[in-house]
């Protein structure tokens, strides 16, 4: 499917979807928020793909959030349905059965910062600044940020940065925790890229029921949790690359998963 304002690349069984705005920094207008919800649709559906990255065209934006000439016509009951159209992009971004890492690649603002939040596994350039600006505008994050960030960091310091608008550099987002890794710029994609075929060399169904299991904590008690992840390490247990990875080991060989 064509899309206007996204590229989409498949390389084996890798994705990277780009959005691809860089006049306008790559702010998310709705053609945009709907091309997303098709991408990732499409991607869902696809078993070629293993792995996605998401990251921004441009030198110098991931996004820059949601698209101001869009948020500037709201009142409150097309407010309420933006919010929650976005809010479900971004659930299926973060519900996807394959691993989604976002490469950010410069500006991750309001509902870029929240887009970044959505995936996996986050890595940023060196020149990434994160932030939620949205009371410079009379708002608050509308896309999933104010539980989302809390979660990932921590509340005080999610509330921190959601009161005052401020921007996170790179080596701060590093240190509390808000990506995983930051890489010289000419490097992110090459890096992302590398992560992921790396995931995309373990046991397939491993990485579906991992997710699965990693994204639930946080919504369930402990309790809950752990039963649901038993009953998934059970699953895990019933595949042929879990026959293949444990013979594998005992006869100290390198595994050939089937994604069976
Ligand atoms: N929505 C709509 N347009 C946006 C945008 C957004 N969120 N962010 C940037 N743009 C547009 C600018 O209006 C400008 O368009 P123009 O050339 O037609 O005037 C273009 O992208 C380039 O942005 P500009 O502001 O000139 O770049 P800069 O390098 O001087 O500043 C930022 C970069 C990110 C600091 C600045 O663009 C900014 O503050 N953007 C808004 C961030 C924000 O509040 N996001 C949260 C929204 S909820």
């Amino acid at each position: 499917m064509p899309y206007q304002n996204l590229l989409l690349n498949i390389n084996e069984s890798i994705a990277v979807v780009t959005i691809n705005r860089p006049e306008k920094l790559n702010a998310l207008n709705s053609k945009t928020i709907d091309e997303l919800r098709n991408v990732f649709t499409e991607i869902n559906k696809n078993e070629n793909i293993s792995v996605v990255i998401l990251t921004g065209s441009g030198e110098k934006a991931f996004v820059a959030g949601a698209d101001i000439s869009e948020l500037n016509k709201l009142d409150t009951i097309s407010a309420k349905a933006f919010s929650e159209n976005g809010q479900e992009v971004f659930n299926l971004i973060e519900n996807l059965n394959k691993p989604v890492i976002a490469a950010v690649n410069g500006f991750a603002l309001g509902g870029g910062c929240e887009l970044a939040l959505a995936c996996h596994i986050r890595v940023a350039s060196e020149n990434a600044r994160f932030g939620q600006p949205e009371v410079n505008l009379g708002i608050i994050p509308g896309y999933g940020g104010t539980q989302r960030l809390a979660g990932l960091i921590n509340s005080g310091r999610a509330m921190e940065y959601i009161l005052t608008g401020d921007m996170i550099d790179a080596n701060e987002a590093f240190r509390i925790g808000l990506v995983n890794r930051v890489f010289p710029k000419e490097e992110l994609i090459a890096k992302a890229t590398e992560m992921a075929n790396k995931i995309a060399s373990k046991a397939g169904n491993a990485v579906r029921l991992a997710l699965k299991a990693v994204n639930i904590s946080g919504e369930v008690t402990t309790k809950e949790g752990q039963a649901y992840e038993a009953s998934l390490f059970a699953l895990c247990c019933g595949t042929e690359d879990f026959k293949e990875g444990t013979t594998a080991f005992l006869e100290k060989r390198k595994p050939v998963f089937k994604n069976k």
